[in-house]
């Protein structure tokens, strides 16, 4: 967090299935390293992609966004003037339940993996509707077209439109429906399912202790909303009115666990953070979201100075924008405004995100709360190849650079001031940067979106 490990004149040699092999700094020819590496390796067996004589250009690792609502996706941009809860009944349930219609979900879900994998997107932690056969489609699309992915069947029970809620006993079946299809049809060691009940309000207390027992049981991640509205919180609290706070009721259940996904979490007591930190359940920051439907500025800095994992998401449709680019844009943008409110101005600066704290959120940091440090986020030998080359170039592009910026910074790769430089033309990306500048995806090493096709 907060520092930038840039790796000039290197080469990293990545296997057929994926794992990045070797890393090697002061490389003179990539060919040559991975034939040093295996001399059993034919040269035509090795493809080389290099970056090197093309200034501007340079990998990054994948975009992970750890909470997104593929089936909210035609609604992005379409939220008017309102809240969560009167959003949800009015823009939200209505979308979710017409993807019961196969065609229908087919081609949201493709269109929402066209433009993930275009932003950059290799590892998404969906939710897509309570219907279990749209929701298996889902996890097809996702390993036909290869991307990392949790797929979230959304369970609620309660405090629902009549014509989308199912009772405890359908959610149980379409959940097992769900699980046993990903693991033993599709098997695809990418493609997961999450436990997702959608929030406390639209769950009995019976549908969460299943869920928290289910989770466990078949040792499965899990993904909720905590904390994202004020209105919510006061209904939360007169539901479950035996629960000390929002977070207990969610902890009572069995709910928090090192696999937990937490979106928003805008409004915690510190009691409230002690438990999440405790049981080392992580939150999904969603910046975009938490402007548009106006629910509140979440403190990240304060969660990190609590040891408490965070990484970005989109939040389709509460947020309007699929770019996880964007996402963390506006995570700097919104740490500023709440360092504008700081009357002290020692901590003001503490506030404020930097850069390359964002773009640590964006990629291992969204790893951490996805529980899957260990094999994505960051370029590492052992880790998987989730990638995307960048053209700070390429056509049409917003992101202007001059010769005289740029400065050869590759030239003199371990000196300071050409990491400053470097650090300038990352800064240059994350401001002025969109899907345009993504011009190569791939994800465990097979390459999964191109611009030029
Ligand atoms: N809380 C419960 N459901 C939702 C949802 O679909 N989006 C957001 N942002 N918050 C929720
Ligand atoms: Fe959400």
């Amino acid at each position: 967090l907060g520092q930038l490990r840039i790796r000039a004149r290197t080469s990293l040699g990545v296997d057929i299935n994926g794992v990045i092999k070797f890393i090697k700094a002061e490389s003179l020819n990539p060919l040559q390293d991975a034939l040093d590496f295996d001399p059993n390796l034919k040269s035509c067996e090795i493809n080389v992609v290099d970056t090197f004589e093309h200034q501007g250009t340079f990998f990054f690792p994948g975009f992970i966004d750890t909470h997104v609502h593929a089936s909210q996706y035609p609604n992005a941009g379409i939220f008017g003037s309102s809240t969560l809860l009167d959003w949800l009944e009015t823009y939200t349930f209505p979308l979710e339940a017409g993807l019961k219609d196969l065609d229908n979900a087919r081609k949201i879900y493709n269109r929402v993996l066209d433009k993930t994998l275009a932003h950059g997107t290799t590892t998404a932690s969906y939710y897509t509707t309570i219907d279990a056969d749209s929701s298996n489609l889902m996890a097809e699309i996702c390993a036909q077209r290869g991307q990392r992915a949790l797929i979230g069947k959304v369970c609620m029970n309660q405090n629902s439109p009549d014509y989308y809620v199912e009772t405890l006993s359908e959610c149980q079946h379409s959940l097992n429906k769900v699980v046993d299809h990903i693991r033993n049809k599709i098997k695809d060691d990418k493609v997961k399912p999450i436990v997702t009940p959608r929030f406390a309000p639209t769950c009995t207390s019976e549908l969460m202790a299943w869920l928290g027992k289910t989770a466990q049981e078949h040792d499965l991640h899990i993904q909720t909303h905590l904390s994202e509205n004020k209105k919510e919180l006061e209904w939360v609290k007169e539901l479950f009115s035996e629960s000390d706070s929002y977070t207990e009721v969610y902890d009572s259940h069995q709910l928090l666990t090192p696999k937990t996904v937490l979106a928003h979490c805008i409004h915690l007591s510190d009691k409230e953070l002690d438990i999440i930190k405790e049981r080392k359940s992580g939150v999904s920051h969603c910046p975009i979201s938490n402007s548009s439907i106006t629910s509140g500025e979440c403190e990240v800095r304060r969660l990190l100075d609590h040891e408490i994992k965070v990484g970005l998401g989109t939040d389709l449709s509460g947020g309007y924008d699929v770019s996880i680019l964007a996402t963390a844009r506006q995570a700097l943008l919104v740490s500023r405004h709440l360092a504008m409110k700081e009357p002290d101005a020692a901590k003001q600066e503490h506030l404020k995100l930097s850069v390359n704290d964002v773009l640590f959120l964006s990629s291992l940091g969204g790893a951490q709360v996805l529980d899957m440090e260990e094999t994505i986020g960051s370029f590492e030998v052992g880790k998987q190849f989730d990638t995307q080359l960048i053209d700070l170039n390429s056509a049409g592009t917003k992101v202007d650079v001059f010769d005289w910026q740029y400065a050869k910074w590759s030239e003199k790769s371990r000196d300071d001031e050409n990491k400053k430089l470097f650090e300038d033309l990352l800064a240059k990306w994350l401001f002025t940067g969109d899907d345009r500048n993504t011009v190569s995806v791939w994800v465990a090493g097979k390459q999964v979106f191109s611009s030029v096709n």
